[in-house]
Formats: C-alpha cells, structure tokens, sequence
C-alpha cells in the first residue's frame, strides 16, 4: 500500500466511483459530498491510499495554521476491517506533524466510526467545550505533547479552567501542565482542546504571571480558537 499526498485525476474518479457504488446500498456514503471532495482535491486538501491501480481510501481536511480538521476519511466499501483505514489516519497524521499542524480535530459521522477513533488514539473533546454542538467532537495531537501534572516546571505551571474567568473564582482548575522550558521553547508543546473565553493562568513560585481568557492569552491563540497550542513560553502582552 502507498500514501499519496498529491494524487492524480484519475484517483479522484476512483473514490466517486466506489462511493457512488455505496450510495446505492443502505447505509450511509460520503457520495452526497462529492462536490466538498473535488473541491479538496482541486486544493490539494486530499490524500489518498493505493494499491496499484487501485484506490482504496481517502481523507478530505483543511489546515488552520498549528490545527487541521479532517473532515472526511473513508475507505472503499468492499475493503474495510483490513487495516486501509488506520494506514490512512497514520500516514496522515505524520503528514500534519511534519508540516508543524499539532493537533486534529473531527465530527464523528456517522457515529459507528467511533470505536475506530478510539483505537486511532483520538479523544472526546472535554464535554463543556462547546454546549450548542450535538456531533461527537474528537481529537488529538499529532506530536509527543507535555502530560498534566500538578507539578511545576522550571518556569512555572499553566492551569486552565472549563469555564470563564468570572465563574472560576473559588473553582479548581480542570487541568494543569508544568512549564518546562529552554530559551523560551517548551520541550514538548502544550495541546488541548480549549474555548476561547476559558479561563487560564500562569503561576509560578505561587505567583500569578497572567491570568486570563484564553483567547487573550498567547499570540496562538488570538484567532477564533479550537486548540490551545503552546510551543513557547505564553505571550502575555495581551492579557487584560
Ligand atoms: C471508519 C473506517 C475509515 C475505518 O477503516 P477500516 O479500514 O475499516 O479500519 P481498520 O481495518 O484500519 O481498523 C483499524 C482498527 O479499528 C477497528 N475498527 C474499525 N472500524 C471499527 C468499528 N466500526 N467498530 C469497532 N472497531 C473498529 C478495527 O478492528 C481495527 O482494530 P485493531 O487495530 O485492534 O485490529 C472505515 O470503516 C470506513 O470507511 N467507514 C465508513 C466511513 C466512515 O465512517 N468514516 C468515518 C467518518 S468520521
């Protein structure tokens, strides 16, 4: 099997193909987004697994600076419980990782997919992420990341909450990570799913450093934020 992340025309056809093929059976298929599909195609968002001639699984994303959304992966109907899928998401999570994208996010659909998620080391976003969404929001790095701990690091500890600073007085935080860091890097980065208005602090030798919502809190994060992703020290010039 190869993973190919420029495929030509005539492997786009295959996926329609073998999708429309599926479209005729019960259940569900990715053929009533076949124009999502060409368009991804059409901007190189579209990666793909061969046998041959043969194509044999796809994944349709797009990349938002240091995150990605997947937005489609399917396998070709006829070959599934082989192994294809998780060569796929593999491949295409090394892709992300060399190409600086830290975590990836989907909407599992349908929901049968998501034993498959699970065993591809994908997580459930925290459950107070985002309260308007019904879909099952999944995640995960694509990069050896820092772990929680209550621990500090050589400088400091950052401690996010799941609600806004307003309502998080008196309130533990729901995670910590410790800070551990040379020339300003951290050795590993900090990735976590996090709403932009949470709150998060910095506190070091029992001190606050900055403390804030999580969109004022580092550069990273001042576009409308899915992932905190930390790789430096946070930028606390914006902090209010
Ligand atoms: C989901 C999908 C991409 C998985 O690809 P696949 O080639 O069938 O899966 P693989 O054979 O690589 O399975 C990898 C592992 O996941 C497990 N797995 C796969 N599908 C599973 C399911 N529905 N339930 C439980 N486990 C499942 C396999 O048993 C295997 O486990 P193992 O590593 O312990 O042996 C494929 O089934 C598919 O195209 N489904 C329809 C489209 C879809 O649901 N896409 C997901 C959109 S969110």
């Amino acid at each position: 099997m190869k993973f190919s992340i420029k495929p030509k025309k005539n492997r786009l056809d295959q996926v329609v193909a073998w999708l429309s093929e599926e479209y005729e059976q019960p259940g569900a298929s990715f053929y009533s987004n076949r124009t999502i599909i060409q368009n991804a195609f059409q901007n190189r968002h579209f990666h793909c697994v061969t046998n041959g001639s043969k194509t044999l699984a796809f994944c349709v994303f797009e990349i938002f600076g240091d995150y990605s959304i997947l937005h489609i992966a399917a396998v070709d109907h006829r070959i599934r419980g082989r192994g294809v899928g998780a060569f796929l998401v593999k491949n295409h999570l090394s892709y992300l990782a060399k190409n600086n994208v830290f975590a990836v996010w989907l909407e599992c659909q349908p929901t049968s997919s998501v034993p498959f998620w699970h065993g591809m080391k994908f997580q459930n976003f925290p459950e107070h992420y985002d309260d308007f969404h019904e879909q099952i929001k999944m995640y995960r790095p694509t990069t050896k990341i820092t772990a929680y701990s209550e621990v500090e690091g050589n400088a400091g500890i950052l401690k996010l909450w799941d609600c806004e600073p307003y309502q998080s007085e008196n309130v533990l935080p729901r995670w910590s990570w410790p800070l551990h860091e040379k020339q300003g890097r951290l050795l590993a980065p900090i990735v976590h799913p996090a709403n932009r208005n949470w709150n998060i602090a910095w506190h070091k030798n029992g001190l606050t450093v900055a403390e804030g919502k999580v969109k004022y809190f580092c550069a990273q994060t001042r576009h409308p934020a899915t992932f905190l992703i930390l790789r430096e020290l946070p930028d606390i010039s914006m902090v209010a």
